[in-house]
């Protein structure tokens, strides 16, 4: 796509809604003029063999024709700001001295000038700025009549920690930059600066900026921060007279106090807070990290760090286009505001709507919403980062893929948890508050060109409305949250294709599901895989820390794995006791982009009574799920039972994949000695078991350990043995009800 070709999307603010909410509409748009209508989404996957695309339309919701089209830009960029900076005043003869480290993170960045700390104002010429240009540091100096600039000769090192000291008395300038040691290394030398100005600096009475300044990579005044800083702040002083005894602390930061929050704080008692604005990262390693502490909740020290980086971004803050008030009739489900330029360009605004109060329904589909936070916007396609996905055949970007061509172009939207920085550095979180692009109902994955996440789970939702059994859809933000009892008025529980990202809240709302005779189908694969922390005063956002272990694009160093809004250990579930085997009786275990490969039943239980209801209308000798858009019904990322990991006892090994080939690899955890035998052909531990067993609580939980379950199971109209077998659990589950609990 030419960079001058339509493009219209867009996002809903809040999205996750209750009947009779109301919805703000924003949207960024290359054309004045465009259509608009409301849907809830049953089905938007396009392809051979596949159901058609169904909406229905919320007609109680006038949709019509709108000129307020406009381009909007999300403006990443993370930064700190201290609007109470502009009280301080401090004479000539006083001066100022700035002390604070820094560590950058990339030498080069977006700009050519990255700004570290700023309360430069260029139009009057006050205030002073610290930037990181060509590798150095460069002081810009405001003296009211002019901006000076005082370039530093040390290149600086990418990674190593600088204690950087300034010091602005009457006309004279000195700083000095140390390049601190790591264990007994030889540091580099550092440098001592001096030089006499024409005129003192004037302070001005301008805001404090950490991160970013009010100036552009020429220098010349920006009406919005830019510059964006890629690396680490800590322990920023700011001191008025000098450093001898009349020496008078204005502001002095320690990062570490508030970690959770999205305030930096003043600890010199002048009440000189700041707000951190597009999620940087806390809880990282500071200077004076020692490797006493891995864990930031107990450290006494090494935790006072801010990691900035150029394309941080938490909300996007677009103008609203138009509110819509949903009906407070409204169904449960996945909806979308349809956006249409005149020339057939389109978007679809998805959000979800929380079950109405008078719906009956005992079924309740888990669309997991954690996870597509967690993919949301991912670019693992692209080569430069060190997150591009790598599988044992290569993958490459299929020809003409919407998704690629609309990302592709807007780098503007943030990042996902699969992706780095800039900079290199892992992304820490995820944000609803932006177009997402991949949480779109035709969206076809870029390498393995299939429904997947979203799109495969609107396909499950296809299949419910086709089967005529009442349903309601929730959401995961809706079992995360512990004083909403979501899950009591349902006797089954449906999960979506992919439920890979849950917070200890989200998993303890299904144990508790189970336990109180709940039967619970998960018909996906990679499943409750990682630990996810929602941030409850910010819901729209999404933390994430992957590390140590497990199949993953990136990997947050030692000592920054416990999560900053909770204090939690990130990871995986399984490295916390929690292997999603204890409850779903399967947990992941390998992932492949070839062809999906079907199951064969074992034949002792297609012929029990016990369990041949399972069956019912299903040949034994036919395999199970031979086809589908991914091929087999087990592909992508798939699940095998453990007893050893928590499978429970009771367990029945329904079904099991044929053997994968070698674009299927073993996960990285289920292998402690060198990794070898681990493809599809030649290690047994890479398959699919389809699983069923009954609870103590009284209900039952059947799992297929495969992403490619929804695929299969709408493959010709849902005429196939897949949709047969899913039917028949959902069946039996609704006509049994709810156990007795535990
Ligand atoms: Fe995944």
């Amino acid at each position: 796509m030419a960079s001058n070709d339509t493009q219209i999307i867009g996002y809903a603010q809040p999205w996750i809604v209750s009947p009779g909410q109301s919805v703000d509409i924003k949207i960024s748009s290359t054309e004045k003029e465009y259509q608009h209508r409301l849907v809830r989404l049953l089905q938007g996957y396009s392809g051979p063999h596949a159901p058609p695309p169904a909406t229905e339309e919320i007609t109680e919701v006038p949709g019509g024709h709108r000129d307020d089209g406009c381009f909007q830009d999300a403006c990443p960029g993370s930064y700190a700001l201290v609007p109470s900076w502009k009280d301080v005043t401090c004479t000539a003869e006083e001066g100022l001295t700035v002390e604070f480290y820094a560590q950058p993170y990339l030498l080069v960045g977006d700009s050519d000038c990255q700004t570290l700390i700023s309360c430069l104002d260029i139009p009057s010429r006050t205030g002073f700025a610290v930037v990181l240009r060509n590798s150095m540091l460069e002081f810009l100096i405001g003296t009211g009549d002019n901006v000076e600039v005082v370039q530093s000769q040390l290149l600086v090192n990418r990674w190593r920690w600088l204690r950087v000291s300034v010091s602005l008395i009457k006309k004279k300038f000195t700083a000095s930059i140390q390049q601190l040691v790591r264990l007994s290394e030889m540091a580099p030398k550092g440098e001592a600066m001096a030089k006499d100005l024409p005129a003192p600096m004037v302070l001005g009475s301008n805001a404090l900026l950490f991160g970013a300044g009010m100036l552009d990579s020429t220098g010349q005044e920006s009406p919005k921060p830019s510059c964006f800083y890629n690396g680490r702040l800590d322990s920023p002083i700011f001191a008025v007279s000098g450093v001898g005894a009349s020496r008078q602390v204005v502001a002095q930061y320690d990062f570490s106090k508030g970690i959770s929050t999205d305030t930096i704080e003043d600890v010199s008692g002048n009440g000189r807070n700041g707000v951190l604005v597009n999620a940087p990262t806390r809880a990282v390693k500071g200077y004076d990290w020692d490797g006493s502490q891995p864990d930031w909740t107990k450290a006494l020290r090494g935790y006072g760090a801010i990691h900035f980086h150029e394309d941080d971004l938490d909300d996007a803050k677009w103008a609203t286009n138009f509110s819509i008030m949903i009906p407070s009739t409204a169904r449960s489900g996945a909806y979308a505001v349809e956006i249409k330029c005149s020339d057939g360009t389109t978007d679809m605004i998805t959000f979800f709507v929380r079950p109405n109060p008078s719906s009956t329904a005992q079924v309740a589909l888990v669309m997991t919403t954690f996870t597509y936070l967690a993919y949301a916007n991912e670019r693992m396609f692209d080569q430069s980062r060190s997150s591009a996905m790598t599988t044992p055949d290569g993958v490459s970007v299929g020809t003409g893929n919407e998704y690629f061509k609309n990302l592709d172009r807007r780098l503007d939207l943030g990042l996902s948890a699969y992706d780095v920085h800039r900079d290199g550095s892992p992304c820490a979180f995820s944000s609803a508050l932006r177009p997402i692009l991949n949480l779109r109902p035709g969206y076809v994955h870029w390498a393995l060109g299939r429904p997947r996440e979203f799109s495969a789970d609107l396909l499950m939702i296809n299949f419910l409305e086709r089967s005529g059994i009442p349903y309601d859809v929730i959401t995961d933000h809706c079992l995360n949250d512990p004083d909403q009892k979501v899950t009591s008025k349902y006797t089954t529980l449906i999960t979506g294709c992919h439920p890979e990202y849950h917070s200890l809240q989200t998993l303890d709302t299904f144990n508790a599901f189970a336990k109180s005779g709940g039967n619970m189908m998960y018909l996906g694969g990679n499943g409750f895989y990682w630990v996810a922390d929602l941030d409850v005063a910010r819901p729209h956002r999404l933390e994430v820390r992957k590390g140590d272990q497990g199949c993953r694009s990136v990997t947050f160093p030692a000592g920054e794995r416990i999560h900053s809004l909770t204090g939690a250990q990130g990871g995986l579930w399984r490295s916390r006791g929690r292997a999603p085997n204890y409850l779903w009786g399967i947990g992941a275990c390998a992932f492949g982009t070839g062809p999906g490969k079907p199951y064969k039943a074992d034949a002792r239980y297609t012929q029990d009574p016990q369990f041949a209801w399972i069956f019912k209308g299903i040949d034994p000798a036919e395999l199970i799920g031979e086809h589908g858009f991914g091929g087999g019904a087990s592909g992508d990322e798939i699940d095998r039972m453990d007893i050893p990991l928590g499978t429970p006892t009771n367990a029945i090994l329904l079904a099991r994949s044929l053997q994968h080939d070698d674009t299927f690899g073993l996960f990285n955890e289920d292998s402690m000695f060198p990794m070898v035998n681990t493809l599809g052909s030649n290690c047994d531990l890479v398959r699919s078991d389809l699983v069923y067993y009954d609870t103590a609580g009284g209900g039952a939980v059947f799992s297929v350990g495969s992403i490619n379950w929804y695929s299969s199971l709408a493959w010709e109209n849902y005429e196939n043995n897949v949709a047969k077998m899913t039917e028949n659990v959902l069946r039996e589950f609704v006509k049994r009800g709810r156990g007795c609990g535990l």
